[in-house]
């Protein structure tokens, strides 16, 4: 299977799909499959999974990317949540086989998006888990749960006299399920991702354990580096990526293809044209199509407006930053965190002077992460803030994952990606 641009993904559905079959399953507009096509406008790249899926099965059968009956390898999904991670490894044609994910909330919207087709467990607490029951895999997917680590879980834990990072007898050691699984497992290559602070976290001894534990204990060959989302989308989205493999691999990070213009916010926003689809999943939950406008609901209220804006005063002649996030269409936005539910402070959408902000709505947090239009929003808005809040900016996944492959093809194949022998171990 070759890996093929979005573009040429489109022309491949063309030859088979009308314009307006592919506007339907992409959740775009017939106008706007149109313009891809004559090149007017790029096809974006998050459509790679929704476009790849009809291409598989000729409909949507089996979650926004489909499972690929030639499946070239397979994985587990540790820390689900919404699937974030998987959708850019299974759009590379991986089959997963395994699945944790302790939240009911997560569990209810991934299964609606990766549904039956899958002939795996979808287990809760990995911690309990024996290792030696997780089936065998090629490649380890693990978004472990950064609370700990992050710049807020850690103030916070302090401000409550608890410990933090690998003290923490619950979040924090969660990181080890990974390595025994690892251990036992053997997979040919893994993807760990966290927030930026994990490397700076303790001084810096937090990562040089994570380090340690995966080079010389588990003795694999360890990458990481700091990726922003905003490459894929309006987002500015620093994460950590830790990949590693089994054996000697020549895995550069100069391979990953950074779009150097990232898109803006207005191309994620509902549009008020006439030009926003109506997706058969969403209907009017959001958008109100009718009227042309955004669902009311989302509009701050005058009291949480006043509230933010005195808030942002008072910190202001404090002297620092705090505050909200005002968002214009030409904007990059700061980072989607999973409290957004709460006042939708760090992403507020400009809606005009006379217009009091707005939240941005589930289906454009959707957005703002990569997920393609037919990504289904199954639970509240509430859970739903909190899922794409806490979940990954999927074309940078879909990207990292592009240029894993070769080199775990090459691990399973025996060989080194430039083609020379080496020693196979295989996995448990
Ligand atoms: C940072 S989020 C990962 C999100 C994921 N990468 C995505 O794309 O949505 C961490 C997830 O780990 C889950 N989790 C935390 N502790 C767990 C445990 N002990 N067993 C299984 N899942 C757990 C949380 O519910 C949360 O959904």
């Amino acid at each position: 299977m070759t890996l093929a641009a979005p573009l040429d993904l489109l022309r491949q559905a063309r030859a088979r799909f009308t314009q307006r079959e592919i506007a339907a399953h992409v959740g775009k507009d017939i106008k706007t499959v149109r313009r891809w096509e004559k090149g007017e406008t790029p096809c974006p790249a998050m459509l790679e999974p929704a476009l790849r899926d009809l291409l598989h099965t000729g409909a949507r059968t089996s979650g926004p990317n489909g499972t690929a009956g030639d499946a070239r390898f397979r994985f587990i999904d540790l820390f689900a949540g919404i699937g974030g991670i998987r959708m850019g490894f299974e759009a590379h044609g991986g089959e997963c086989v395994f699945t944790s994910e302790w939240n009911d909330f997560s569990t209810r919207t991934y299964r609606e998006n990766y549904p039956a087709g899958d002939a795996h467990a979808l287990i809760g607490d990995i911690v309990s888990f024996p290792a030696e029951d997780v089936p065998s895999h090629d490649v380890l997917l693990g978004g472990f749960p950064c609370q700990p680590f992050s710049i807020a879980g850690v103030s916070k834990k302090n401000a409550l006299g608890r410990p933090h990072g690998f003290e923490c007898t619950t979040q924090g050691t969660l990181f080890f399920d990974v390595a025994r699984i690892i251990a036992a497992k053997r997979p040919a290559a893994f993807l760990l991702e966290n927030v930026k602070n994990l490397l700076s976290h303790d001084k810096g001894r937090t990562f040089d354990v994570i380090l340690q534990t995966l080079r010389d204990e588990l003795g694999y060959e360890v990458h990481y580096r700091v990726v922003d989302g905003r490459h894929f989308t309006p987002q500015h989205r620093e994460r950590i990526i830790i990949v590693g493999f089994r054996g000697k691999t020549g895995f550069c990070w100069d391979d990953l293809k950074l779009p150097t213009t990232g898109p803006r916010l207005g191309s994620i926003l509902h549009r008020t044209d006439g030009g926003e689809p109506v997706l058969p999943w969403d209907h009017d939950r959001f958008f109100d199509h009718a009227g042309q406008r955004v669902q009311p609901k989302y509009t701050l209220t005058p009291n949480l407006w006043t509230y933010l804006q005195n808030y942002a005063d008072k910190h202001r002649a404090a002297g620092n930053g705090f505050g909200f996030g005002m968002a214009y269409p030409d904007s990059v936005t700061r980072t989607l965190s999973a409290r957004y539910h709460k006042d939708g402070s760090e992403i507020l959408v400009y809606q005009g002077e006379a217009l009091r902000p707005r939240r941005l709505t589930p289906r454009e947090c959707a957005r703002l992460m990569g997920f393609p239009d037919t990504f289904r929003i199954p639970v509240s808005d509430t859970q739903a803030y909190r899922q794409f809040g806490n979940s990954v900016v999927m074309p940078v996944m879909h990207e990292v994952a592009r240029i894993m492959l070769p080199h775990v093809q090459a691990l399973l194949a025996g060989t080194t990606h430039d083609g020379s022998r080496q020693a196979l171990s295989l996995h448990a």
